[in-house]
């Protein structure tokens, strides 16, 4: 309860980058993980993880041999994530810097990326620029899921996104919509 509060109120406060009124669902958190390549990543990088809606399931499913960093853009998202789970990396910085906080664990790349930021929120350029910074960190191969409400695909927005994913990656499949979830809401699965 207290971290949906915080949720409501950081929508309020910045409605564009907090992108959603509550945390998502646990049946959105399932699907999220259910195609992302888990099962055989090194290092999952998962931006926006907020009060940490798919965390928990994303470290579950890597298990000890993986490496996950969390990139939050709002501290007192990230400090919830970090008490939650101490044993994760959880770094408050721009979803943009994947490749740098990569370089500061001595990686070249990630083999998943979840992602949870707004995209029909963001702008052109901005899509264009956050859409490079997950090209660039991951290799041939290389598995990238994020999610979006029903309503929001159907916007220009949401169109422009899903062209943005089909020229980047050489396969994006469609997941079951999650009716349960509030917004309703389905998932991207890409391979690059
Ligand atoms: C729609 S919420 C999703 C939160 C959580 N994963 C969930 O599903 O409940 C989007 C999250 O992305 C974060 N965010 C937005 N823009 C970001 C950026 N440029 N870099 C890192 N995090 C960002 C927000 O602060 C917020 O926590």
């Amino acid at each position: 309860m207290k971290e949906s509060l915080l949720f409501f109120f950081n929508f309020i406060r910045h409605p564009k980058s907090t992108g959603a009124v509550f945390p998502s669902s646990r049946g959105l958190a399932e699907v999220m993980v259910e195609d992302a390549g888990l099962d055989t990543a090194a290092t999952v990088v998962e931006r926006g993880p907020g009060t940490g809606a798919f965390t928990g399931v994303i470290a579950e499913r890597l298990g000890d041999q993986g490496n996950y960093l969390g990139l939050e853009l709002r501290e007192e998202f990230a400090a919830i994530v970090k008490e939650k789970y101490p044993h994760l990396r959880v770094v408050t910085d721009s979803a943009e810097k994947i490749v740098e906080n990569l370089r500061k664990l001595d990686r070249e790349n990630a083999d998943a990326i979840i992602s949870s930021l707004p995209w029909t929120t963001f702008d052109p350029d901005l899509q264009n620029r956050i859409m490079k910074s997950v090209t660039d960190a991951l290799p041939s191969g290389g598995k990238f899921s994020t999610f979006t409400y029903l309503h929001a695909a159907r916007l220009p927005a949401g169109r422009r996104f899903r062209s943005l994913l089909d020229k980047n990656f050489s396969e994006v499949r469609v997941s079951r919509t999650i009716w349960r979830n509030l917004p309703p809401a389905f998932v991207y699965h890409c391979t690059k």
